[in-house]
């Protein structure tokens, strides 16, 4: 079973790039790399499938020595962006003097409004990452990936992206004076294009959906025309999905170090869902929140969801879709982290649902409504789930609810394109009462 699950993944192992040296560098707790699938390990190395089995690798860590209170101390004192977590991240302990763009500590805004509206009454926040520097979430996994590139001495940064991360990508470079070279379908929204191309790096548009344009990544990296490149979600990948457990931290921490009891996460590729997971687990394991039991739901445009498809018929085999939504961002037909995410969502009693593009609509128009804050179709899509959960009685209203909007609605205008102006009027107080604003 799981060997049919690691189809597309072990097309792309084919194509590993080696590693370069033994774990030379420094990462700071992180030790080695390990198989998901097998639990080989490896030495930290700028490679993403085990040798063993094609399996995914992912970062192993020795936390062994921390104190749970001098740890709280230390990441209460940090500064307000992602590296407060640095002892439990892929970085070294000076990351936050090298030059990155510095993403996290974003709001988890008290949703009130959205919670009368929705009948929740345990409790509703909004997780808001559009307030990231690229305004989008991607900006955590990047951040990780920048720090691994330049620790395997990577001077280009390069990925496959649906639009948030080349902009993620492009402004990190920027930053860190890095080459980029990032590619993405050709036909994204203008906001999309525009966010990643300000930055002065390459942008390459492939004629094709993303996931031809990952498999076209996945050739360039095995081609001497992409030697030396990182690619911060191909060879740099473990590294890069690690920077999602920050979003797990900052909730917690900003909650009072207290797990809520329901998140409903986006998906496209499945990772961030999956490191949220991973990130809450640690916390527990380390005695910064309690341990009680907590439940995650993910959230796909119907248009693509492959993932929501196979949890509602039972099956733990994700079958690759063609993407045909306005929620571009998500668009992605095959989702590496797919199984796992299906693995999550049952063991922790939660599920995977999906919305119409007329509901995302719906729900970033609700979500600016009630709580002023305009999401990317992404975000419409996780309102529009968390409406649909709570009306199937699937999330418990009663509950701690935390909804993540991980990017910008001004990035997605078309979306909600028609949204405009009341009324045109002369600027006299006749024609401002003639057009009943009076
Ligand atoms: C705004 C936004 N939210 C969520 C996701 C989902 O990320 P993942 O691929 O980790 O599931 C993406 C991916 O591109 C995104 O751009
Ligand atoms: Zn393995």
């Amino acid at each position: 079973m799981r060997k049919m699950r690691r189809k597309g993944l072990a097309s792309m192992a084919v194509q590993t790039v080696a590693t370069t040296s033994e774990s030379t560098v420094d990462l700071g707790p992180a030790a080695a790399l390990s198989c998901r699938e097998c639990g080989h390990r490896v030495p930290l190395g700028p490679v993403f499938a085990c040798e063993e089995c094609f399996g995914p690798l992912e970062i192993a860590y020795d936390f062994s020595g921390y104190d749970t209170e001098e740890l709280r101390r230390r990441i209460e004192a940090g500064p307000a962006n992602i590296w407060r977590y640095a002892p439990l991240l892929p970085v070294p302990a000076d990351v936050a003097g090298k030059p990155n763009i510095n993403p996290g500590w974003t709001k988890l805004v008290q949703a009130d409004n959205l919670a009368r509206e929705l009948g929740v009454t345990g409790g509703l926040y909004v997780k808001d990452d559009s307030g990231n520097p690229t305004h989008s979430f991607k900006d955590r996994v990047v951040a990780q990936a920048l720090e691994a590139a330049r620790a395997f001495g990577f001077t280009t940064l390069s990925c496959s992206s649906t639009g948030n991360l080349a902009g993620a990508v492009g402004a990190a470079a920027a930053r860190a004076g890095f080459r980029s070279c990032v590619f993405i379908p050709h036909d994204l929204e203008q906001g999309k294009i525009v966010m990643a191309a300000v930055y002065g790096g390459e942008l390459v548009g492939i004629e094709g959906n993303y996931d031809d344009v990952n498999r076209f990544c996945s050739e360039l990296i095995g081609d001497p025309a992409g030697e030396g490149w990182g690619f911060v979600n191909v060879n740099l990948r473990p590294y890069y999905a690690e920077g999602s457990k920050t979003l797990a931290y900052e909730i917690c921490e900003q909650l009072g170090w207290r797990l809520p009891d329901q998140i409903v996460v986006p998906i496209a590729s499945g990772s961030q869902l999956t490191k949220i997971d991973k990130g809450l687990q640690e916390l527990i394991k380390l005695g910064l929140v309690e341990d009680r039991p907590y439940k995650i739901f993910g959230a796909q445009a119907e248009g693509c969801s492959p993932v929501s498809t196979a949890f509602k018929a039972g099956h733990d085999v994700v079958r690759p879709q063609k993407p045909n939504t306005i929620a571009k961002s998500l668009a992605i037909g095959n989702p590496a982290d797919g199984p796992y995410v299906l693995d999550i969502a049952r063991r922790t009693g939660g599920a995977v649902e999906d919305v119409t593009d007329e509901e995302v609509v719906d729900a970033i128009k609700l979500l600016a409504r009630t709580e002023g804050i305009f999401a990317e179709t992404a975000g419409g899509v996780t309102v529009g789930v968390t409406r649909k959960l709570l009306e199937a009685g699937v999330l418990d209203p009663a509950k701690t609810t935390v909804v993540l909007n991980t990017g910008d609605g001004l990035k997605t205008l078309d979306a909600v394109a028609g949204t405009g102006l009341t009324a045109t009027i002369r600027p006299t107080l006749d024609s401002f009462r003639e057009a009943g604003l009076a």
